[in-house]
């Protein structure tokens, strides 16, 4: 256990409320914000969808910040399931946000990369206009515009390509997919940026500290193609010689973007950037 300097030891912890808290990000916001004062929602105890009991837990615990990291990930999930999708990706939302308007306590929603069309090879900036394509990517988008209507002070965090060490990315199919077989196939028509969940959680940690509220693009820098993605993590495996072969895309429920690159500015201005990919890559499977 670091020992925590006069400063620290002076400092007020911060009550923060992290709902998703088992996710990937949720999990990597526990120890980013493990100095502060945290309340962890997830299900099964807590369902974003259910109210009153959705915003009153909040409400019970009066926290300063609100961030809100839960959400139906599963993009071809919610294209079968739409009405799923917008329960739990606009009504959950919606429910979270209510807590916020009820507390005047500021709320960080995270939202994501699919927002955007992919057409065309120009990086989006946080003022672009979005363009989803699929319902994941709508219900997300409904979400930010839920949280814009019902409250004056929130962050929207938009992120791209998610992994971590434990939780189903990936990452960790990909090291699955070549322990099981000889080969793997890997599209090249598909590109975007691999953000390591302890880098954005590092940077919401900076950020809800700051009382700067508005759209941010938080991702790992650079793109690479899933095809190079996976080569990444198989090099960085030790494992140079393993066979990945290029494909087109493959026929899936969802339309997701062809290349999306968020532009980070207005984080930038505060002295919020993350590192490249490939270091935050090599990190992770480094010991791992
Ligand atoms: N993963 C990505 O590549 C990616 C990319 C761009 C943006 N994002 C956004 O980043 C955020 C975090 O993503 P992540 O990858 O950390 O997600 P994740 O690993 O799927 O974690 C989401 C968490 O929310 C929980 N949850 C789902 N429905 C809920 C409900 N009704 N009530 C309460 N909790 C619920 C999940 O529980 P169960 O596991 O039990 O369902 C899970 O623990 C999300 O807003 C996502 O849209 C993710």
């Amino acid at each position: 256990m670091p020992r925590e300097s006069m400063a620290e030891r002076g400092k007020p912890r911060m009550k923060v409320t992290i709902v998703g808290s088992k996710g990937q990000l949720g999990s990597a916001l526990q120890k980013a914000l493990a100095g502060e004062s945290l309340q962890l929602l997830d299900l099964p105890e807590y369902d974003i969808t259910v109210l009153p009991a959705a915003r009153d837990e909040i409400i019970s615990f009066q926290p300063d910040v609100v961030i809100l990291a839960a959400a139906m990930t599963d993009v071809d999930g919610c294209e079968r399931q739409p009405e799923l999708a917008y329960r739990v990706n606009a009504l959950g939302t919606r429910n979270v946000a209510l807590a916020c308007q009820a507390l005047d306590a500021p709320l960080l929603y995270v939202s994501t990369d699919y927002v955007f069309d992919g057409v065309g090879r120009e990086p989006r900036w946080e003022y672009d206009t979005p363009n989803p394509q699929c319902v994941y990517a709508r219900s997300k988008l409904a979400g930010e515009q839920i949280v814009r209507d019902l409250l004056t002070r929130f962050y929207i965090a938009r992120t791209a390509w998610l992994y971590d060490r434990t939780h189903r990315n990936f990452v960790n199919t990909v090291r699955r997919l070549a322990a099981e077989r000889d080969s793997l196939r890997m599209v090249t028509n598909e590109e975007g940026s691999p953000t390591y969940a302890p880098d954005l959680a590092a940077a919401i940690a900076q950020l809800i500290r700051i009382p700067a509220y508005g759209i941010y693009h938080f991702t790992n820098t650079g793109t690479c193609s899933r095809y190079e993605w996976a080569r990444r993590i198989m090099d960085l495996l030790g494992r140079p010689d393993y066979p990945i072969y290029p494909a087109d895309s493959y026929p899936r429920p969802a339309k997701v973007p062809a290349f999306v690159e968020l532009r980070n500015l207005f984080g930038a201005a505060l002295g919020i950037t993350l590192r490249p990919w490939q270091d935050a890559l090599a990190e992770c499977l480094r010991d791992g």
